[in-house]
């Protein structure tokens, strides 16, 4: 098990380059295998959640080459199954994209039910609506989802909430089905674009991504592409929080800014000065930061992804914030973590009440998932002496070298291997 022991109250600053959208990978991954000629992706991050999705698609048959390590060529030409039913994929919520991904190209696929953090339900009705609308037949049976087609035909699908989910799978499936697919209310985040990109890359014909609707004209065949992932919003927006949570001024660089508008708006709103260039953002903390309203919504709004981050902000600001989570029931786990640390928080229903403290404390924390884990890091590099962090294998998901990097801006963190005795205690190893 590691852990990372965390010495706080240094500013962060210096240059970030960020790396590529975890997001985004995780669909290009699979629409890779929708042709049997090879795919070369380029800016893969590389972490725990797309190295196993790697595995996944190889162990069904695709050839997975590392070329290095953001770089990796994959030939779907040798998949030979339409069951994906290894256990550790379902630890991992983008596993259902090879739902779309096998229904699309041999009309049937079994996954293993999706897992990922566990911030609420999680249902998964909108995939299961858009592909019965494609002609699929879909049950569900021991934890696995099997879907099924004779035919899959083009249909008018519309989404009764917006999901990145959904939408995703919705258009691995319909690129090879006959006929029209027409996406409204879909969602509009950037890495769906992104997938949109790739899978136009290869011979699809998808029109209005990240619109309101999305016109997906079927075709027979896709064919080979080289393409490069966008870089990703939330570790860019990780890193931004992190020079206001500090009192820092952190370079933010490898970004598209535009993505980052709602971060950067609310960077400003709480007291911070964001300077925004082609690639590149910096962001100046300030001496005092300001209470304000956050609400999570889908993009262009407020991402849910970005949550923790800001709390952390808002509860070393002054005066009364409140933060209201609209995507995910159960995103405030970390809030307890924080009060160990001295923030005054209080959470009702899906909103969160932070009255804002001078400072917080070292302590021993541990991480509830992969983006509260990344903001709890923040919080003890802003705090008064050290603190210990557990459970970092969730950030570990989504954040490649979060350590090194912080370390590079200044930060005194450092990973240790521990082990945990018969009692329940951790010793160092
Ligand atoms: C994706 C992201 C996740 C991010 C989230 C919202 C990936 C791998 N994960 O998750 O990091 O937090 O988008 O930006 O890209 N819903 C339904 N029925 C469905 C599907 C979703 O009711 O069939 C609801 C969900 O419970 C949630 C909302 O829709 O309240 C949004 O979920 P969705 O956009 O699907 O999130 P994910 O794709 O799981």
């Amino acid at each position: 098990m590691e852990q990372y022991i965390i010495n706080g109250g240094k500013p962060l600053r210096g240059i970030v380059d960020i790396y590529g959208a975890k997001n985004a990978a995780l669909a290009i991954i699979p629409a890779a295998v929708l042709t049997e000629e090879p795919v070369i992706i380029n800016n893969l991050p590389d972490v725990s959640d797309i190295n196993i999705l790697l595995d996944a698609i190889a162990q069904i048959g695709a050839t997975v080459e590392r070329i290095n390590r953001h770089k990796v060529r994959i030939v779907g030409a040798g998949v030979h199954t339409h069951q994906v039913d290894f256990d550790y994929i379902s630890k991992i919520r983008a596993s259902y994209y090879l739902l779309g991904v096998l229904l699309g190209r041999f009309h049937e696929a079994e996954v293993a039910m999706p897992g990922g953090c566990s911030i609420g339900a999680r249902p998964i009705d909108q995939h299961i609506k858009g592909f019965e609308a494609l002609g699929a037949q879909v049950t569900i049976s021991n934890g696995t989802i099997q879907a099924k087609a004779e035919k899959l035909e083009g249909n008018h699908i519309y989404f009764d909430v917006v999901s990145v989910g959904a939408t995703i799978n919705i258009m691995l499936a319909a690129v090879m089905a006959e006929g029209n697919t027409i996406i409204e209310n879909p969602a509009k985040e950037p890495h769906v674009v992104d997938l949109a990109n790739m899978l136009n890359s290869m011979g699809a014909r998808i029109r209005g991504a990240g619109t309101d609707v999305i016109r997906i004209r079927g075709v027979q065949k896709l064919h080979k592409t080289e393409y490069t992932v966008i870089p990703d919003q939330i570790e860019a927006g990780t890193f931004m929080f992190a020079a206001a949570i500090t009192k820092g001024e952190v370079t933010v660089t490898n970004v598209i800014p535009k993505h980052l508008e709602s971060i950067t708006s609310k960077l400003v709103d709480i007291g911070c000065d964001v300077e925004e260039f082609d690639e590149a953002v910096i962001v100046h903390g300030c001496e005092e930061l300001q209470a304000t309203q956050v609400k999570t919504l889908p993009y262009p709004g407020f991402p849910t992804d970005m949550q923790p981050q800001i709390s952390v902000a808002l509860a070393l600001a002054r005066g009364t914030s409140t933060v209201t989570e609209s995507l995910f029931e159960n995103r405030f786990k970390y809030v307890a973590e924080l009060a160990r640390m001295g923030a005054r928080i209080k959470v009702e229903n899906n909103t969160a009440i932070i009255s804002g403290v001078k400072g917080l404390s070292g302590a021993h924390i541990a991480a509830p998932d992969l983006r509260a884990g990344a903001a709890l890091v923040l919080a003890a590099l802003s705090a008064d002496g050290t603190s210990t962090v557990d459970d970092i294998h969730y950030i570990q998901r989504g954040y490649e070298e979060f350590d090194e990097k912080l370390r590079a801006l200044g930060a005194d963190i450092r990973k240790v291997q521990v082990e945990e005795n018969k009692k329940g205690e951790i010793k160092a190893v």
